[in-house]
């Protein structure tokens, strides 16, 4: 026999899909009764009568089922307005790039180790889609080690509107950044848990419209974030970046591993600082070792999206956006053919 214990740890599981809180927190049950193993409850939502009720239904039974109650009866009624107005209200039907509806495509650049070019690579593929004509934006998922808004120079801060943000847009992508939130490039010490709240903060409370593609730019390894992300956007493609030495794609491959393991579909892998191209000669030296990518590429089954060379963007007058390369850099050429051949994939 289920105890009310045990159905209160289930229901904590349950959210009301309108408040975004679990049925526990929202004060939600408001009769139980448990004859042998026939569960009853009685639970109040923010709105009855909705598509959304109905899967809070099916949820409710079968956890239950799966805990032992042999039926489960249920009934709903709404909570009161004042009931709503202390748990917040409930959030303005916002832009849900979660829904299931939602055709954005969300695209997580990856690597296995620090430094290769991840943040570089997320900043100039977002860019080179924008050019393409597709709706693009970039979240930077390095919640500690932020670097898109230095890398595309902004220095707008993102606008609230009543509990929405509005991305900031930078050579038409929207971005949005821890880097936004804090004070003076001071460190942001959270521990594991707030990382992925602000996570799912940067999906749900932020405006994103209506995106064709939306880049995440992960830290670097294996960690928590891309666990997270797997937990909440599991259609995630995923980009492998490494570095051209064989070692390097060694390290990368366990990044790939990771992409299988959470079944994230990998579109391919970028090697990045692949050769130094002197624009005295045209000799190419390849300064970090060869082979790397393509190896990468064999082992984890998939394509190499392409090489990009070592070398620094354009500086431009007018605007400072220190590691975005224009379209008429051979790099910004190389990062558009690349962004064909995702959108070709897709
Ligand atoms: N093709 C390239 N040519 C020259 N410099 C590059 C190239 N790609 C990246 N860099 C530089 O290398 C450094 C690391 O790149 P980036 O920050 O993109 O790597 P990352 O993988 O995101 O690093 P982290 O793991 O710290 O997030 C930066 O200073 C960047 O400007
Ligand atoms: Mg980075």
């Amino acid at each position: 026999m289920l105890t009310k214990d045990q159905v209160m740890e289930v229901l904590k599981t349950v959210k009301d899909p309108h408040l975004h809180k679990s049925i526990e927190e929202t004060n939600g049950v408001r009769e139980m009764k448990i004859t042998d193993s026939f569960v009853s409850l009685k639970v109040a939502l923010a709105k009855i009568n909705t598509a959304e009720q109905m899967k809070v239904q099916q949820e409710i039974v079968h956890k239950l089922k799966e805990k032992g109650a042999e039926s489960v009866g249920l009934r709903f009624e709404a909570l009161s307005e004042e009931d709503i107005a202390d748990l917040g209200g409930v959030p303005e039907a916002g832009p849900s790039l979660l829904s299931k509806e939602s055709k954005t495509v969300f695209i997580a650049v990856a690597s296995g180790k620090g430094g290769v070019g991840k943040s570089t690579v997320s900043v100039n593929l977002a860019v080179a889609l924008q050019r393409m004509g597709k709706k693009v934006g970039i979240l930077d998922a390095d919640i500690y080690g932020f670097s898109v808004p230095d890398m595309m120079g902004i220095e707008d801060r993102p606008k609230v509107e009543g509990k929405t943000i509005i991305p900031v847009e930078r050579f038409g992508v929207k971005v949005i950044s821890m880097g936004f939130f804090v004070e003076d490039n001071s460190p942001v010490i959270w521990r594991g848990p707030m990382l992925g709240k602000m996570l799912n903060n940067f999906f749900s409370e932020v405006d994103w419209g209506d995106l064709d593609y939306l880049i995440l730019d992960l830290p670097p390894g294996t960690g928590d974030v891309a666990m997270d992300i797997h937990t909440m956007l599991p259609h995630c493609k995923e980009i492998i970046v490494t570095t051209p030495h064989p070692t390097a794609a060694f390290v990368a491959a366990r990044a790939g591993a990771m992409a299988i393991k959470t079944e994230h579909d990998i579109l391919g892998v970028i090697e990045n600082m692949s050769y130094f191209e002197s624009k005295k000669t045209g000799e190419i030296e390849h300064v970090f070792g060869q082979g790397g990518g393509e190896k990468l590429s064999e082992v984890l089954g998939t394509e190499l999206l392409g090489q990009i060379p070592l070398g620094q963007p354009y500086e431009q007058s007018g605007f400072f956006a220190p590691s975005v390369y224009s379209e008429d850099h051979p790099t910004g050429q190389k990062y558009l053919d690349i962004a064909k051949k995702v959108s070709e994939k897709l």
